[in-house]
């Protein structure tokens, strides 16, 4: 590729500077591959940052988005689609049994930021608590819940009182909890920390104390969610159900979008203009979103996530990985070493993987779609590289 085409270096001459981006530039993908641009196939276990559920060119999600695409490409929340329609109702039918409205947006912190906001209008309340290490979007709202974010991603200040309980520390979730606090928002699995599983005590007592208290309870599960744990939403696997969920990334596949779900109960509190956007539940999204979550259910992706962990859990605590952690193929491999050498390590055998925000844990992401040979792979790689104390 001559300098003049290499898109990374046209991207650095026009884009503001806030991504560090990875050595190869993709030009198609399909199933677990990538094909760069020198010719290379990659196998991505980072699923285009925990979006390519199906994969990628999945023959039943690319013909929904191009029959869409070609009937109706956009009307707004103006008017009623039965595109739409079918997304709320495929997506309320998978989740947990109480939460059956559907609200539909664009992003993960989008989807944040209404939850917060339907909490705080609900409750007549002003404080939100959530869990350190927890990661929840860029934008005000969902940036002031974010962990360790001190400067709330530029904003002069919160838009409202937020404290953060210690994760997995039940005493002081039942201490902080009490009828002054709207809402506490958690992601069951903290993906960006390291796709760590929070501990059933913990999340049973985040559910008690805020059903005493009048709290709603929202679970983020934007990058949990749509079938990465091995259910159709982690919580469901956790065995309890919070008053607000939100999801996004997968949700359409590659498809921008995102969406909250809540009970019935709330969604009546709210009238015409409490919320909106022009984007959320367009028909193209709508069309991916029931590809997405009837591919989930027609080709058993449930059960194979399931197997792959197992497979992963079993095969790849060799070379540098000590253990893992996380749930479904939302899994942490703590290292004896920083995360980032050993994704290195890995891309020079054609395996893309992630970092997170914990430096020793590498993060699979892997499209629900992976194979057992895959798994293989990745653990032939890993045995390659030695241990620190071997
Ligand atoms: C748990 C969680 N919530 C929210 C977000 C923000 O989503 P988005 O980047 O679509 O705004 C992310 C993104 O990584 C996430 O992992």
């Amino acid at each position: 590729m001559s300098e003049l085409s290499d898109p990374r270096l046209r991207e650095m001459a026009t884009s503001i500077p806030v991504y560090g981006q990875l050595p190869f530039v993709p030009v198609r993908a399909a199933g677990c591959d990538i094909v760069t641009a020198d010719g290379r196939w990659i196998l991505d276990l980072y699923g285009g940052h925990a979006v390519a559920a199906l994969g990628y060119s999945h023959p039943r999600l690319t013909q929904a988005i191009q029959k869409q695409a070609g009937e109706l490409l956009f009307q707004s929340n103006a008017v009623a689609l039965d595109i739409r329609a079918q997304a709320a109702e495929q997506l309320v039918s998978v989740a947990p049994r109480k939460l059956d409205r559907a609200f539909f947006v664009n992003s993960g912190a989008e989807a944040n930021e209404n939850a917060l906001r339907i909490a705080l209008v609900a409750t007549g309340r002003k404080k939100i608590l959530a869990i350190t290490h927890s990661f929840h979007g860029r934008t005000a709202a969902a940036g002031a819940v974010t962990w360790n974010n001190d400067k709330w991603y530029g904003f002069p200040e919160k838009p409202f009182d937020v404290d953060f309980i210690p994760r997995d520390d039940c005493d002081t979730a039942r201490a902080m909890i009490g009828d002054d606090v709207a809402a506490v928002i958690f992601e069951p699995v903290q993906g960006v920390a390291g796709a760590y599983d929070l501990s059933a005590d913990f999340v049973a007592t985040l559910r008690r104390e805020t059903a005493q208290n009048g709290t709603l309870l929202i679970a983020d599960e934007v990058q949990s969610g749509i079938g990465r744990s091995g259910q159709f939403f982690a919580v469901q696997a956790y065995g309890i159900e919070p008053d607000i969920l939100t999801s996004a990334k997968a949700l359409g596949g590659g498809i921008p979008c995102g969406a909250v779900l809540c009970a019935d109960e709330l969604a009546k509190r709210f009238g015409p203009g409490d919320l909106g956007t022009t984007f959320g539940g367009g028909p193209v999204a709508s069309a991916a979103i029931v590809a997405v979550i009837e591919s989930i259910k027609s080709d058993n992706l449930l059960k194979n996530v399931c197997d792959r962990e197992a497979q992963i859990r079993e095969h790849c605590v060799v070379g540098p990985v000590k253990k893992i952690q996380g749930m479904g193929l939302l899994l942490g491999l703590v290292c004896d070493r920083p995360a980032t050498d050993v994704r290195d390590i890995l891309l020079e055998h054609d395996i893309l993987t992630g970092t997170s925000s914990d430096p020793n844990v590498l993060r699979i992401l892997a499209p629900l779609i992976v194979e057992q040979q895959h798994v293989t792979r990745l653990a032939a790689a890993l045995a390659t590289i030695s241990s620190t104390d071997a």
